[in-house]
């Protein structure tokens, strides 16, 4: 009998920079195709580890459609050392991948229920790929509200698929900036104000947020306010991570590892902690 090879969570695949896009200033998304065979399947929420050779590695979700399969989409903002040089990477230069890791969202639980989706930010690249889940099983659910909240226009990630989003009939999605300049004509305040108007019911909806962790705790509180119980909320945690396999510690969360109970974790589950800023 030939034993089966179980690959070493801790060795990083070799991956290739096959799509690079500008997003804004600061943001890029990689399209990484595997050097050799296929890429593992992912579910949304989920996340890779992503090593920049010689100066570091990082937790980066997947923003792309977990049904198009030969690549996985990361999308990077450059705030540090590492998240710097993966952001600046060109077509064709290589890094190395290990992953996935974590917990996803909960698309099936979501099934037969309204949708509401809050990001902030960056955090609508985690969401990403529910998004693209759910509208492509579109029967499945009920109403599907997206609502984004940015700090200016030009800091909208995915510009034309969220055009594209707006013209389905099938889908309510509201955008706001913190602060708009003369070009928006849009919704202008925090991202939290559009809960009220978005006419999901909430005894039968399934909330999914991501973003900064002072946005996500006013989200969960202001959806709470609008009827929706803790246990339909899931929020997407960020934490330093080191072996992204529950070993190190590093990202411990009260008792939990977010690289292994996380990133998506129910709110009922984590509001106690949440509510501690620091920790
Ligand atoms: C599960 C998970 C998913 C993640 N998904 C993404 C993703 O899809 N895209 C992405 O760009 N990053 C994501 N991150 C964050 C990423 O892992 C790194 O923490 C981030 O890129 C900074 O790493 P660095 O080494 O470049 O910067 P560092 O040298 O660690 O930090 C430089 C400076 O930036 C600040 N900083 C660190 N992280 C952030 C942050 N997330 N936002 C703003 N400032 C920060 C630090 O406080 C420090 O001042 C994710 C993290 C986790 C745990
Ligand atoms: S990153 Fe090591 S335990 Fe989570």
């Amino acid at each position: 009998m030939t034993p089966t090879v179980v690959a070493d969570p801790f060795v990083p695949a070799p991956y290739r920079v096959a799509q690079v896009r500008r997003e804004t200033r600061d943001v890029a998304t990689l399209e990484l195709c595997p050097t050799a065979g296929e890429r593992p399947a992912f579910q949304p929420g989920q996340f890779n580890m992503l090593y920049a050779f010689g100066v570091g590695e990082v937790a980066i979700s997947m923003s792309g459609d977990p049904a198009r399969m030969g690549s996985y989409v990361h999308t990077v903002r450059n705030v540090g050392a590492v998240s710097g040089v993966i952001a600046a990477l060109r077509e064709g230069a290589i890094l190395g991948l290990r992953g996935p890791f974590g917990t996803a969202w909960p698309s099936q639980t979501a099934e037969g229920c309204d949708v509401v989706i809050v990001a902030g930010g960056l955090g609508l690249a985690p969401l990403r790929p529910a998004i693209y889940h759910v509208l492509a099983r579109r029967e499945r659910y009920g109403r599907i509200v997206i609502l984004y909240g940015t700090r200016s226009p030009a800091d909208i990630l995915y510009h034309r698929e969220i055009e594209r989003w707006r013209r389905r009939l099938d889908v309510d999605i509201s955008v706001t900036v913190d602060h708009a300049d003369p070009s928006w004509h849009g919704n202008v305040g925090v991202v939290t104000k559009l809960i009220a108007r978005s006419g999901f019911d909430p005894n039968s909806t399934i909330a999914m947020i991501c973003g900064p962790e002072v946005m996500m705790r006013f989200t969960a509180m202001a959806l709470n306010e609008a009827g929706v119980s803790s246990d339909r909320v899931y929020l997407s945690m960020e934490r330093n991570m080191k072996c992204a396999i529950g070993l190190c510690g590093h990202c411990q969360f009260g008792p939990s590892f977010i690289c292994k109970d996380g990133p998506v974790m129910r709110y009922d589950r984590i509001a106690e902690i949440l509510a501690v800023r620091e920790i």
